[in-house]
């Protein structure tokens, strides 16, 4: 039986960006018939501007009959001013957290192609390969009571709430322990433990799972620090595990260590495996629609969602192998462009990517 694949194009660049990566499985499917049905769906500004919600029933209903979700990226300036409830990133975290989807992998892989294109010198990112798992239902950006209030005084007090239960660390633990196993082994959490009492939870709940890893080495660093060292030496990481906040500002920082935010793929999952894969980059509103953005971290993120939540390990490490024949033969979108590599388009890129599968 065909595995149902939904696709979610969403807001910006995204509908661009997912066509390629559609492109790809389309191809792959052709040449190695594998079994996969792709249906679309409406995610983010696209779902506002069509039913009024940023997460319509219907797609809900959708993704939960899915196999796995395709995701491009929400967002952009047209939206910008609706009240937060029906903003475009609701939806995204609404799917998140109505799926469970807990366990962010977002992989910072250096392809040795692209090490001119990184903003860091060659010799601090060459041969880089670092996970950050990253928990993605919990933490700030879900803890209640949020939002604005108006004091005594008159003035107005925006508020979040940073929670977690001992149950989400520990699952979000497990999928970095796990993850390390398949790796090198060494689990690096990052946390607030000098102020935040939520943190210095998450510390000792990570030290009582580390427990079950006799094998996997664990140490632990304040999120500061993390930021620091991700820039100066990346290398001495493996597994990053973190919150939800922090996973999303290292992510980003991570991923220029790779040459671009246009490379970064991840998978979103949950405690079965059912996954959503999307880019790690947004829906950058200000190239949408021009044809320059890269689409690989998309491609990549299809690659990754072949391999988790799919079962067909052969096909993705066909899409990775494509990449980089693609790298190799020089061809380049305006993001990660060089001395001596050619700048391609978005649609180039993954026609370039497709033909490479052969
Ligand atoms: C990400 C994005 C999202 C997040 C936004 C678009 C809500 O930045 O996936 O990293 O903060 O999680
Ligand atoms: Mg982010």
């Amino acid at each position: 039986m065909s595995k149902r694949i939904l696709v979610l194009p969403g807001d910006g660049i995204g509908p661009e960006i997912v066509t390629e990566a559609c492109k790809v499985l389309e191809r792959l499917k052709s040449l190695t018939g594998l079994a996969i049905e792709m249906e679309q769906g409406l995610l983010g500004g696209a779902a506002v501007d069509a039913t009024g919600v940023p997460l319509p029933e219907e797609t809900l209903a959708q993704a939960k009959a899915a196999d796995a979700i395709l995701l491009g990226a929400v967002g952009g300036p047209k939206w910008d001013a609706l009240d937060p409830a029906i903003r475009p990133e609701k939806g995204l975290l609404g799917i998140r957290s109505q799926l469970d989807l807990f366990g962010n992998l977002r992989p910072a892989i250096l392809y040795p192609q692209l090490a001119a294109a990184s903003t860091l010198k060659p010799e601090v990112v060459a041969g880089l390969d670092i996970l950050i798992v990253r928990e993605l239902t919990g933490g700030i950006y879900f803890g209640q009571p949020r939002g604005v209030r108006t004091l005594e005084n008159g003035e107005r007090q925006g508020y979040n709430t940073y929670v977690y239960a001992e149950s989400e660390i520990r699952r979000i633990a497990r999928v970095a322990f796990e993850s390390a196993r398949k790796r090198n082994k060494k689990v690096c959490s990052v946390d607030k433990a000098n102020v935040l009492e939520v943190t210095v939870l998450w510390r000792e709940v990570v030290e009582e799972v580390a427990k079950e890893y006799p094998d996997v080495e664990l140490s632990h660093m304040y999120v500061d620090n993390a930021a620091m060292q991700l820039v100066r030496d990346p290398k001495q990481f493996d597994v990053i595990v973190t919150g939800n906040m922090f996973g999303d500002i290292l992510s980003d920082a991570a991923a220029m260590l790779t040459g671009s935010i246009g490379m970064l793929p991840s998978a979103s999952l949950d405690e079965q495996g059912k996954g959503m894969y999307e880019p790690c980059h947004g829906s950058a509103p200000d190239i949408a629609g021009q044809g320059v953005a890269n689409p690989l971290a998309t491609i990549l993120s299809a690659a990754m969602m072949l391999r988790y939540s799919l079962g067909e390990e052969a096909a993705a490490q066909r899409i990775e192998v494509a990449v980089s024949r693609v790298l190799d033969q020089g061809l380049r979108t305006a993001d990660i462009q060089s001395a001596n590599t050619r700048r391609v388009s978005t649609s180039e890129m993954g026609d370039a990517v497709a033909a490479a599968l052969e």
